[in-house]
């Protein structure tokens, strides 16, 4: 008898461990494999990077999205304004690339996405993402804290910000030849969000290295933040003192601004946010405060609420 295996994405979250098991087996499997291999060449043994070991603690309230939905329904600007940006991003060139962490830092640097994976190491989580159009997916990223770059950064005591800035590259991407958008995306957050560890740094997706689409090779993933925040293909990431002025602000302030917190009670000028929907089943849930992750970060924000915390 034929048993079909379905994948941890294609089943509820809370059936999904016996495929977490599997994918750990997999990455056992894959590194012993790799060892072999270079045992054979005489080189250094390398672990296979994906599958990574998942993250328990962050859990999901509903089934991961599968990634025939979330990789044919994308926001990637770069590569024009429809959903279906998947063939298009295929033009991005995602070798050679090196990210320039530079600004308010001991020493600037220039680093390949390998070092910086060599260097931190990888682990996969499950999150909901709520994109400020009002829909919602659930997807299990592979990356590491954002936390963990910071400190490879050694950003100065001065720094208060994080402001990270997506290629400009037309060659790769006819939609920068629009000269209406601000080019280039740029997203930027505190240090103290930097700080907490739900913020995070993406380098795979599916168990997987990010296809294009995602915002490969390295994006940032904030979960309890509107979409646009999470920007895609990084290539310089700054520590400053001002704050900074995202791609949206720049373009449409008065409806992107710089916190873009989840809040269903706080409404977008074109968009309800009081629910949302799944991009897979199209059904409509309520949409929680801080995307539901207001444990993890609620106490970021104590003392601001003067501040446009939502939106
Ligand atoms: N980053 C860049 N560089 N360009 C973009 O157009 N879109 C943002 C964000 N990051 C965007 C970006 C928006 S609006 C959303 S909702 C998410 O990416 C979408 O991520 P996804 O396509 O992986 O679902």
């Amino acid at each position: 008898m034929l048993i079909k295996r379905k994948r941890g994405w294609e089943m509820p979250e809370h059936l999904a461990t016996p495929e977490h098991v599997f994918l750990n087996r997999r990455a056992i499997l894959a590194g012993m494999a790799a060892a072999g291999a270079t045992a054979l060449s005489g080189g250094p043994a390398l672990a296979a990077p994906y599958p990574a070991r998942r993250n328990e603690t962050y859990t999901l309230d509903r089934p991961l999205t599968p990634e025939k939905i979330t990789g044919n329904y994308n926001n990637f600007y770069e590569y024009g304004t429809s959903k279906k940006v998947a063939s298009a991003a295929e033009q991005l060139k995602t070798e050679p690339w090196s990210v320039r962490i530079d600004g308010m830092v001991a020493k600037e640097m220039t680093l390949s996405v390998d070092d910086i994976v060599a260097k931190i190491g990888l682990e996969e989580r499950l999150y909901r993402h709520r994109c400020v159009e009002a829909w919602s997916m659930a997807v299990p990223w592979t990356g590491f804290s954002l936390a963990k770059l910071v400190a490879l950064a050694a950003p100065t005591s001065a720094a208060k910000f994080v402001r990270f800035e997506t290629f400009n590259d037309p060659k790769m991407a006819p939609g920068l030849a629009q000269s209406w958008y601000p080019w280039p995306y740029v997203e930027g957050v505190t240090m103290a969000e930097a700080g907490n560890d739900l913020a995070f740094i993406a380098t795979g997706i599916y168990g997987k290295a990010l296809p294009k689409v995602f915002g490969a090779p390295i994006r940032l993933v904030l979960p309890w933040k509107y979409g646009f925040k999470s920007i895609k293909s990084i290539v310089r990431v700054s520590f400053t003192d001002k704050r900074p002025v995202g791609m949206w602000e720049q373009l449409q302030a008065s409806e992107y601004g710089f916190w873009a917190n989840v809040n269903p009670e706080v409404p977008h000028p074109r968009w309800s946010q009081a629910t949302e929907t799944f991009l897979n089943t199209g059904e409509r849930v309520p949409t929680q405060l801080f995307n539901g992750y207001g444990p993890y970060v609620a106490d970021l924000y104590k003392g601001l609420e003067k501040e446009r915390l939502w939106a």
